[in-house]
């Protein structure tokens, strides 16, 4: 092989030269205060139901092409018809399937707009299948700043909005009025409203099964205790949910993960709602940890997320690698835009909690040095 780029490199897409894949630091830890996933374990007797049904999966077939049982028991929470409800793999995937339905033809590509910061996913697959993006910054409390959002709703026009609430990074729940409003106001954008982590936010969901016909609704299992199985969905209008049906890979969701997920949803409900409550409480009890650094401003915490801003803002990156070493991991997003000095810490369980602040309690003061 010559040390020259292959031939076939002029084929591939122009918008990938300058993307960076997504990264999450695989190593590991002791606290994982990184991902934004429910922290609490399943309980053992849980375990044992869910291991018995996946034993009796005939692991030489395929799966249903989506599995309707699920498909059905999420229907049923939202109060919609099945076809309407299109399962990803993880809602990652629903959002590439989204931009690729509404991605416009080949000469005009669609517009996309995000406020910033928000889930990095969004743009990255927006930006790899060379949509336009358009980024409106969040306001000083990290609200949507409702005039410039209207600006750009009204000259982009963008096919669609991804609008996560409560928001990752940030924890921040936008206002609910506004939402709807612009959803109103704009019929021939599609409003995504992320719903990932409404679970930390009780009484909060946006979601109404006589929404608007431009308004999907997305979640996913991730956040709350089922990370590992990649299950996420969307609630979409009729038209919009057969088009994601044309482009969905058939057999997406694992058999495991379909099984696993019925079982959840069906037998222990009970059980996940006290994981997330308890996390709730945890997340007070990180955001009071977080609030004896010196100098600390915390933003108000709505999903399983806490957003801390520095002083200085140096120390931001000098407390993740300080943590990193002692095998805690929370991730440093001081490099995005009107997040200078902020550090992301996912809720821990009550024991990661003591790790970190026992950690804490224990940092080399030059962390807070304003060189
Ligand atoms: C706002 C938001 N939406 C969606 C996701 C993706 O979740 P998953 O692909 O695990 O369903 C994440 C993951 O961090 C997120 O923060």
């Amino acid at each position: 092989m010559s040390g020259d780029a292959p031939a076939w490199r002029r084929h591939l897409r122009p918008s990938l030269r300058d993307l960076e894949a997504y990264h999450v630091p695989s190593v590991d830890a002791l606290a994982r205060l990184h991902a934004n996933e429910c922290p609490e374990p399943w309980p053992a007797e849980v375990m044992a139901d869910i291991a018995e049904r996946v034993a009796a999966i005939d692991l030489g077939r395929y799966p249903d092409r989506t599995p309707l049982r699920l498909r059905a028991r999420l229907a049923e929470r939202h109060g919609c018809r099945p076809e309407e409800v299109i399962l990803g793999n993880g809602s990652d995937e629903i959002i590439a399937l989204l931009l690729a339905v509404l991605s416009g033809d080949g000469e005009r590509p669609s517009a996309i707009l995000l406020p910033s910061p928000t889930f990095v996913m969004y743009e990255l697959s927006a930006h790899a299948i060379g949509l336009q993006i358009i980024k409106v910054p969040l306001d000083q409390d990290l609200e949507l700043d409702g005039p410039a959002m209207r600006r750009a709703l009204r000259e982009r026009a963008p096919a669609l909005v991804f609008l996560a609430r409560p928001n990752n990074p940030t924890s921040s729940l936008w206002d609910r009025r506004l939402i709807m409003e612009l959803v109103a106001e704009h019929p021939a954008t599609v409003f995504v409203i992320d719903e990932a982590y409404i679970a930390y936010a009780p009484g909060e969901s946006l979601w109404r099964a006589d929404r608007p016909d431009n308004y999907v609704h997305m979640g996913t299992l991730s956040k709350v205790g089922l990370a590992a199985i990649r299950v996420g969905y969307c609630v979409a209008p009729p038209a919009l949910a057969a088009a994601l049906e044309q482009v969905r890979p058939p057999y997406n969701i694992p058999e495991p993960s379909a099984v696993i997920a019925e079982a959840i949803l069906e037998r222990h409900g009970d059980v996940q709602a006290a994981m997330i409550e308890r996390t709730i409480a945890n997340r007070d009890r990180l955001a009071a940890i977080l609030g004896r650094l010196p100098g600390a401003r915390l933003f108000p915490a709505r999903a399983n997320i806490v957003l801390a801003r520095l002083d200085p803002p140096a120390a931001a990156p000098r407390l993740r690698e300080a943590l990193a070493a002692r095998g805690i991991l929370i991730k440093d997003v001081s490099g995005l835009a009107g997040l200078s000095g902020c550090v992301r810490v996912s809720v821990g369980t009550a024991a990661e909690l003591d790790l970190l602040e026992a950690a804490l309690a224990d940092l080399d003061p030059a962390i807070w040095s304003e060189r």
